[in-house]
């Protein structure tokens, strides 16, 4: 591999500097709400590659998951959230995110969230996969958004906190393994900015874009992990890539998520020949945990050589989906689909990691002042399979947690920024078909790394990305996209290194070369750290 501590070849010395008291980078709901769960008496600043409203936050459908209900506990949410994470969630985590997540809740509807009511008191209730009650919350099928809006609206009347948008976080500056600030690229000058900070946030997201098939959208390249693990930090959990059952399949758009809502709602799946199958899976039939409904999917297609299976929620009334699914109804009726008349083709598609930085549950990384939220984050509560509606309540609770833990630090610091930090790998300008690489690596990641793997595939992909790593040498990245690649490259080896390494199938991991679950060798995370 050739990439040095730092991406780029830089002296701080030379580089215009701003200085914060928190940086948060990624404008995600983990990101944003962060920043409004710190004293307004601190300086802030939300640097995002993007505009703030994109997000894969933004794109959430389904809802929040908080146990609110009378026949509902925390301890119910808790035993659901274990029982989908296969034997690797960290209890301490889950139960700290199901028993703070009601109070989190209501600092949305503070915030002005509207969610869909039952009646002007209460919340209206439904139910995903592998949940024992109805309790997810929602704004239709837009959840994301309206929480997204609202926290972005408030963000924005807040003179302590500064949007830094389009503005691309290359590496976190450290000095032994104290977090100094960020390096950053502003995309509008392409010019490099040394954010300072004793204390810097990652809530960059996930890394759906390694797959050619996601609901993510485009900024989704492991950014974050990719900064913290070139900066020493530990990653883990790396191997579990959540694939979500429901995606729309059609030939202009394979990204759109059908939310596990509308399975939520009764939707039945058929394969091609219009047969139900999930009973043949699990007991819980459509609503089993999100690995076990993907790979039934998986092997129906196979069965009956099709690309796509079929949801069908033709028994509901139109009004009733127009109303229940305003975004789902309208973009499929778009492509030609009347859920009210027609089966919906869908197929999995890449949709959450649960892995990412490792984190206790303050948010506190192996790197000293670096704290991680949100997707970007590993604190054990996904184990090796996400709860439905769970992440959107994590970027809450432990940002909430995050703030919490950064007022502290705060209180007692002391301003001291030694900044004697320069890099030199001595990277070169060449012509590289950075495009085209991106490409061949989704393509490379879904066909081995998907959800199926197995050791030939799993080498055939290690051996791959060795050649596109002598293909790019030691390139001085200069675009955005020349970045993207680096931390793309980086984490789809690691990704690849982790599924290798467990020899055995859990939750979203599935071996086909070792296709049973072995707790007493494997019931145990796995960590990548740089040497
Ligand atoms: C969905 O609406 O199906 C997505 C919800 C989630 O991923 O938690």
């Amino acid at each position: 591999m050739n990439q040095g501590r730092y991406l780029i070849d830089f002296n701080l010395k030379d580089i215009e500097k701003e200085y914060y008291d928190v940086l948060i980078i990624g404008s995600g709901i983990a990101g944003v709400y962060t920043a409004l769960e710190i004293p307004e008496e601190y300086k802030i600043a939300i640097l995002t590659k993007e505009s703030i409203d994109i997000s894969n936050s933004v794109l959430a459908q389904g809802g929040i998951a908080v146990s609110l209900d009378k026949g509902d506990s925390p301890e119910f949410h808790y035993r659901d959230t274990i029982y989908a994470g296969a034997g690797l969630c960290d209890e301490k985590s889950v139960w700290i995110l199901v028993n703070e997540a009601a109070q989190n809740i209501e600092n949305l509807l503070k915030f002005g969230v509207n969610f869909d009511k039952e009646s002007p008191e209460q919340l209206s209730l439904t139910r995903e996969g592998a949940h024992s009650k109805n309790r997810i919350i929602h704004a239709g099928d837009s959840t994301g958004k309206e929480v997204c809006d609202k926290l972005i609206y408030v963000v924005k009347a807040k003179d302590n906190i500064k949007i830094k948008e389009r503005v691309f976080a290359v590496d976190i500056l450290t000095e032994g393994n104290v977090c100094k600030g960020i390096l950053a690229l502003d995309e509008e000058t392409m010019s490099l900015k040394a954010y300072i900070s004793d204390i810097v946030v990652c809530a960059t997201g996930g890394f759906g874009q390694i797959y050619s098939n996601t609901t993510n959208p485009d900024v989704a390249t492991g950014d974050g992990l990719g900064l913290a693990y070139r900066a020493g930090c530990e990653l883990m959990d790396l191997e579990f890539i959540q694939f979500h059952p429901t995606v729309l399949y059609h030939h202009e758009n394979k990204s759109f998520l059908i939310s596990e809502a509308v399975r939520g709602e009764g939707a039945i799946l058929r394969n091609v020949n219009g047969k139900r199958f999930m009973p043949e899976y699990h007991e819980l039939n459509e609503l089993a945990p999100r690995d076990v409904v993907s790979r039934a999917i998986f092997e129906e297609m196979v069965k009956t050589g099709s690309d796509y299976v079929y949801l069908d929620i033709t028994f509901k009334s139109t009004d009733y989906l127009e109303n229940r699914f305003p975004n789902i109804f309208k973009t499929c009726l778009g492509y030609g689909i009347d859920i009210s008349k027609d089966y919906i083709p869908v197929a999995p598609a890449e949709h959450y990691c649960m892995g990412g930085i490792r984190t206790d549950v303050f948010g506190r990384t192996s790197i000293k002042g670096f704290y991680a939220c949100g997707e970007a984050a590993c604190n054990g509560i996904h184990g090796a399979n996400r709860l439905a509606s769970n992440s959107l309540l994590e970027g809450l609770v432990f940002g909430h947690k995050i703030g919490e833990e950064v007022v502290e630090i705060l209180k007692n610091r002391t301003d001291n920024y030694a900044l004697d930090i320069k890099s030199r790998n001595n990277y070169t300008k060449k012509e590289v078909n950075i495009e085209g690489i991106r490409k061949e690596l989704q393509k490379l990641m879904t066909e081995y790394v998907g959800i199926l793997r197995n050791r030939d595939g799993l080498m055939l992909a290690k051996q791959k990305i060795d050649s596109f790593y002598e293909e790019i040498g030691n390139l001085k990245s200069e675009t955005i996209k020349e970045f993207e690649l680096q931390n793309m490259l980086l984490i789809s080896k690691l990704v690849i290194d982790s599924s290798l390494e467990r020899e055995e199938s859990r939750g979203a991991h599935y071996r086909s070369d070792f296709n049973k679950t072995d707790d007493e060798k494997w019931k145990r995370n796995l960590l990548k750290v740089r040497n």
